[in-house]
């Protein structure tokens, strides 16, 4: 069936059984669930979705995944032993293209372990496969390590596992050891060798120790591999797998030079690498090609100006392609005026040549100081730009008790230069707090982080308070320092109301006119 002419590469996605044996990478069985659905409805070939024998969790998590499988083949994973193939089978015989996968490791280090020699692991390969195939029409054969094989063993081996019915060779670079042109002559070295390779599907699957992984996956292809191997977010063991993302957005990019197609909608990348990165607790590196943070995002000013002109400069995908929708602009030091203006416009404003000449010193300024300037610097310059604009609400007074009775804080407050008093009480001093501030100034902005960093060593340590509100979309953060890490927590808290109030008014459109309008700042 392998045939270099043919232009179709099959994905398989190992996230839920190679991505998951990263150290703290579990999921739980809901996640597990949600996240092969997602692949599946993605349009990835086949879905690895555990290892059954390894516990009842990972059995019932293979088993309900075949159950529920639509589109993709279902395979588990099991060593080269009829007591691993058979709970495989239970598990996997519920999808409607169920996949037995079943491997060994064929390298002299690996062989040395079970301690077989090479003909007794031969015998092992071919009862296994054998046994495996009695029962499943859909076989995967792994020579794990196949790239520190001896390659006449390789094709032995690989010969042989044809031989007892396996329908897909896997040829996995366990270690991350190979490279790009190594990788190739594998592919082609086995296709040529092997007597019946041309019968079977070849695939790749690659570790990321030496950063080759996904280099190494499409030269296997180019030399005749027809499956890779791959994980959402390049999850797995050590430095993770080959990214299913970077092998199929490489291959929809570079078509014109590597022309292979793959069942994938792209534009399903970015939500469920972020899932991923969410349930498996395995943040993305910013700088990660396709699915970073910093991705489709320009800070320089030749950058930006030409991004804003004509995309194509400085991107070679759209953001949109993976899913992306957001802004790609981040000011920096490095941002001109065009990029700045964009910004502003993009938050509802659009100033005069004049102001924004103004605004741009002011900016930067600040960006000579800050890393990046975020939104809700940029509504700080401009208020700070139009007039030195009081601040709405400030605290005046503060006594908390608390201790083991219960928490209760008396407040006084001045909300637009008229004193109000207030008494709560809360789950913790902080929180009688914030709710007596609720009660002053009532308001809809939900607390969305409150963090507490020691600037200081010591019990009379300076605590400084982040606060970030959100209100219908509009987010704000306020800052405060204070020895007293209660008084720090109102007094950021505070502080992102102000700048709340500011945005209210000049945004305009959503603002909750019955407690302030913009008229009262301006
Ligand atoms: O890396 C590896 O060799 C594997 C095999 C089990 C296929 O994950
Ligand atoms: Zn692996």
């Amino acid at each position: 069936m392998t045939d270099t002419k043919q232009d179709k590469v099959l994905i398989f996605d190992t996230t839920l059984r190679d991505g998951e044996q990263s150290p703290g990478a579990t999921m739980t069985h809901e996640e597990k669930l949600e996240i092969a659905a997602a692949l599946d409805e993605m349009g990835v070939d086949i879905i690895e979705a555990g290892f059954p024998i390894a516990s009842e969790g990972d059995f019932n998590a293979v088993s309900e995944i075949a159950k529920n499988s639509k589109n993709s083949v279902i395979c588990g994973l099991s060593r080269a032993n009829f007591k691993d193939i058979d709970r495989n089978w239970e598990a996997v015989k519920h999808a409607a293209q169920p996949r037995i996968h079943t491997f060994i490791g064929t390298s002299p280090l690996h062989r040395a372990i079970p301690n077989l020699t090479m003909d007794e692991m031969a015998d092992r390969i071919h009862e296994t496969v054998t046994h495996a195939r009695n029962l499943c029409d859909n076989v995967q054969w792994s020579p794990m390590d196949a790239t520190r094989t001896e390659h006449d063993y390789l094709c032995r081996v690989v010969e042989i596992a044809i031989k007892a019915g396996a329908t897909t060779i896997n040829i996995p670079d366990t270690v991350g050891y190979t490279a790009p042109r190594e990788s190739a002559d594998l592919i082609r070295m086995l296709l040529e060798r092997v007597p019946g390779a041309d019968e079977v599907v070849f695939s790749t699957h690659c570790h990321n120790d030496l950063g080759m992984a996904t280099a190494n996956s499409l030269a296997a292809v180019e030399a005749g591999a027809r499956q890779i191997e791959c994980t959402i977010n390049g999850l797995g063991e050590r430095a993770g797998n080959t990214a299913l993302e970077e092998v199929v957005m490489a291959l929809r990019v570079r078509n014109d030079i590597m022309p292979y197609a793959t069942g994938i909608d792209t534009t399903k990348i970015m939500k469920l690498s972020r899932r991923v990165a969410t349930v498996s607790g395995f943040p993305v590196q910013y700088n990660k090609a396709i699915v970073g943070k910093n991705a489709f995002l320009h800070e320089s000013g030749i950058h930006q100006d030409g991004v804003l002109k004509n995309v194509e400069t400085f991107e070679i995908m759209k953001p949109a392609d993976i899913g992306l929708n957001e802004d790609n602009i981040v000011l920096g030091k490095h941002s001109g005026r065009a990029a700045l203006k964009s910004k502003l416009s993009a938050l509802g404003i659009d100033l005069g040549q004049n102001q924004l000449n103004d605004i741009f010193v002011r900016f930067k300024d600040l960006a000579d100081r800050k890393k990046e300037v975020y939104e809700d610097d940029l509504w700080t310059l401009i208020r700070d730009a139009e007039d030195e604009t009081p601040d709405r609400l400030e605290l005046k007074d503060l006594k908390v008790i608390c201790g083991t009775g219960g928490q209760s804080a008396e407040m006084v407050m001045i909300v637009d230069g008229e004193e109000k008093r207030a008494e709560t009480t809360g789950d913790g001093p902080v929180d009688a707090c914030f709710n007596a501030v609720k009660e002053l100034f009532p308001h809809k902005a939900k607390l969305e982080l409150y963090q507490v960093h020691a600037v200081t060593q010591g019990t009379d340590a300076q605590a400084t308070v982040s606060v970030r509100l959100n209100e219908d979309g509009r987010i704000v953060t306020g800052q405060s320092a204070d020895t007293d890490t209660v008084v720090a927590s109102v007094k950021a808290y505070i502080h992102a109301l102000n700048r709340l109030l500011v945005r209210r008014g000049k945004v305009g459109e959503g603002a909750d006119n019955r407690e302030i309008s913009y008229k009262d700042v301006s």
